[in-house]
């Protein structure tokens, strides 16, 4: 991945800022795409973004790749950002909206031939155990760092969920789990 362009949309959420973390960490010169970039800039320059952008629409130059956890209009515009044989790997959508892409969209012309849009689901495939030991080694190593935004008993779980939708919680929720319940 070493000096390929990668753009990372909800970049402050649970997903992106590991993928960010990630996509710098292997060498990806990174563009991170968040709703509040005077909010969260200095933050995700330090998670490894070289950019930070108000929307994928507002990313400069042409992606090799993207990591969408967004959807909606954000994977319409993420995808116009890709170069030729790049990939768009579909991970989540918040936005619960329909995604329409405009006429033209899946020309190959120009340097726009090639691209592709994956979908992903983390418990596809084998178990996750030497994955998750792997990113548990870069935790160690502190290549990795998860962000936890909030933490607070399980029974406040609605409270969690609640910051979370309304962008008010960024990072991870970690909930306590009492033996006493
Ligand atoms: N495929 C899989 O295996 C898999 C695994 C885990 C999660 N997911 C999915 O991935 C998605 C993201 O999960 P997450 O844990 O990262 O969620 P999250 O922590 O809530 O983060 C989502 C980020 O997207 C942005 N956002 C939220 N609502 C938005 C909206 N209406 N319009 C534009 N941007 C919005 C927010 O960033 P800003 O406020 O900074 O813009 C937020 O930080 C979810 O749909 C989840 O179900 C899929």
């Amino acid at each position: 991945m070493s000096g390929k362009r990668v753009l990372i949309t909800g970049a402050t959420g649970g997903v992106g800022r590991f993928a960010v973390q990630l996509a710098h960490a292997q060498g990806a010169r990174v563009t991170a795409s968040t709703g509040d970039p005077g909010k969260h800039g200095d933050a995700l320059r330090a998670m490894g973004a070289d950019e930070v952008v108000l929307g994928p629409e507002h990313a400069e130059g042409e992606m090799d790749g993207v990591v969408d956890s967004v959807g909606g209009q954000q994977l319409v515009e993420s995808f116009a950002k890709l170069a030729a044989h790049g990939t768009l790997v579909a991970v989540g959508d918040v936005t619960s909206r329909p995604v329409t892409f405009p006429p033209g969209a899946f020309l190959g012309s120009g340097n726009q031939h090639g691209r592709t849009i994956v979908t992903f689901y983390s418990l596809d495939g084998p178990a996750p155990g030497q994955d998750l030991e792997h990113l548990a080694g870069l935790m160690n190593e502190t290549v990795l760092t998860p962000h936890i935004g909030w933490r607070g008993d399980w029974s406040r779980v609605d409270e969690a969920v609640d910051m979370l939708t309304s962008r008010t919680l960024h990072g991870k929720a970690v909930l306590d789990v009492s033996s006493d319940r």
